[in-house]
């Protein structure tokens, strides 16, 4: 018979870790504490498997199967003999604090027990429950079905056994997996950062305006977004809370402050796509802005970004946050880098990019550029992150 998972929690990520572990033959309950939520989940994926059937991805009957392979309840009491349950409730630590002594009560003693949070800390979310060993943090991407990467996160407390075996399990569900430390942001969303703070330091500065800035990333990086349109389609409020988020847990590092700039257009309403208009003007009748295409000033910004971000990445294998090989996966697969960052860095030099941090810190007597102990010791060493 089939292993049962149950997702607590019908909203965007709960409905797409559901699709995907039924798409691959497990049964799923979803549970939420609002009937209107789970009717939502069940309509939205409905459509999504026609669509998939529409467009000959499914057949007629496995759009069915994979249907009749997922239950939608309110009642938490169905989760009792499941082999995993993986939380994707609001991001709340009461809450969620709350939900797994609930969680814990009512599964077996073998069952493991998952939060899908993005910024919170897994241990403090395990704090009350007996036993820890089985509790880990699975941090799927939005949107699941289509995204990769997972990363999964230990705590101090986890049993190594049961990780072992949830990477098998997502890797059986076609995801590529990576491991990262119980720390602000994980990998992807504390490496990030710097695509979006330099980027909005360097507007700041009124070295060039907000197109300006993603043409260059594009053009000289091949990124396949530039920041601002990044952010605008991720929604302001929700990227300025994942930077307040890390810039909070590590103890406001300089390196991840927030940007005014950002927080204005929050408080204004300015979420990006979702609320009409953003850095960009969404509404029908906009015009869209003229990048400035310089190719000197493209390139400066370019590779100021992206020193940055070798930066972060440098300081997270410094940090033991992941190792060389996962930073690299998971920034690749998690936000469609084109290439990892450790790997670039030995492309350009190692030399090279402490050369840039240095000057900017000197230049601006900023600690946001502080090179990482781990480049400073390479340069010194000749040594590069490949081998
Ligand atoms: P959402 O707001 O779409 O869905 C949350 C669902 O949980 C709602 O349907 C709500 O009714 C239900 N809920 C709230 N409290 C509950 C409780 N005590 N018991 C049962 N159901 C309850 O939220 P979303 O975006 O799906 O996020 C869920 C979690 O995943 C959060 O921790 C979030 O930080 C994390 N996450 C979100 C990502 C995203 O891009 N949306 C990406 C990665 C992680």
């Amino acid at each position: 018979m089939s292993q049962t998972v149950s997702v607590i929690g019908a909203g965007t990520m709960g409905s797409g870790i559901a699709q995907v572990a039924a798409t691959c033959g497990w049964q799923v309950n979803i549970i939420d504490s609002f009937p209107k939520a789970l009717e939502n989940s069940k309509s939205k994926l409905k459509s999504i498997l026609n669509r998939l059937v529409e467009k000959g991805k499914l057949n007629e009957e496995q759009s069915k199967s994979i249907l009749t392979r997922i239950h939608w309840t309110t009642n938490m009491d169905e989760i009792f003999n499941s082999h995993m349950v993986i939380e994707a409730i609001v991001e709340n630590l009461e809450i969620k604090q709350n939900l797994f002594l609930q969680m814990e009560s009512i599964v077996s003693e073998d069952c493991i027990l998952a939060t899908n949070t993005s910024s919170l800390s897994v241990l403090k979310i395990a704090s009350a429950c007996k036993l820890k060993s089985r509790i880990m943090g699975i941090h799927f991407f939005n949107p699941v079905p289509l995204m990769k990467l997972v990363e999964v996160i230990p705590t101090e407390k986890t049993d190594c056994k049961l990780l072992l075996e949830v990477k098998t399990i997502l890797k059986g569900w076609g995801k590529s997996v990576v491991t990262a430390k119980d720390t602000p942001g994980f990998i992807v969303n504390r490496v990030a950062r710097p695509f979006y703070n330099e980027a909005l330091k360097i507007y700041e500065e009124g070295i060039a305006d907000f197109a300006t800035i993603d043409w260059a990333m594009k053009e000289f990086g091949g990124f396949r977004m530039g920041p601002f349109e990044l952010m605008d389609y991720i929604g302001n409020d929700i990227n300025y809370s994942a930077t307040k988020a890390v810039y909070d847990g590590t103890n406001h590092d300089s390196r991840y402050k927030p940007s005014s700039i950002q927080k204005e257009l929050v408080d204004e309403g300015f979420l990006g796509r979702k609320s009409g208009r953003g850095y960009f003007d969404y509404s029908n009748n906009a015009s869209e802005p003229e990048p400035n295409k310089d190719d000197v000033i493209g390139n400066q910004i370019f590779i100021r970004i992206l020193a940055m971000l070798i930066n972060a990445a440098a300081d997270a294998l410094n940090n033991e946050i992941a190792t060389r090989d996962d930073i690299d996966i998971a920034m690749t697969t998690g936000v469609n880098y084109p290439r990892g960052l450790l790997k670039w860095a030995d492309e350009i030099g190692i030399e090279k990019v402490l050369k840039l941090l240095q000057v900017l810190q000197s230049n601006s007597n900023d600690n946001r550029y502080q090179p990482s102990p781990l480049l400073i010791k390479m340069s010194q060493d000749n040594t590069i992150f490949y081998s």
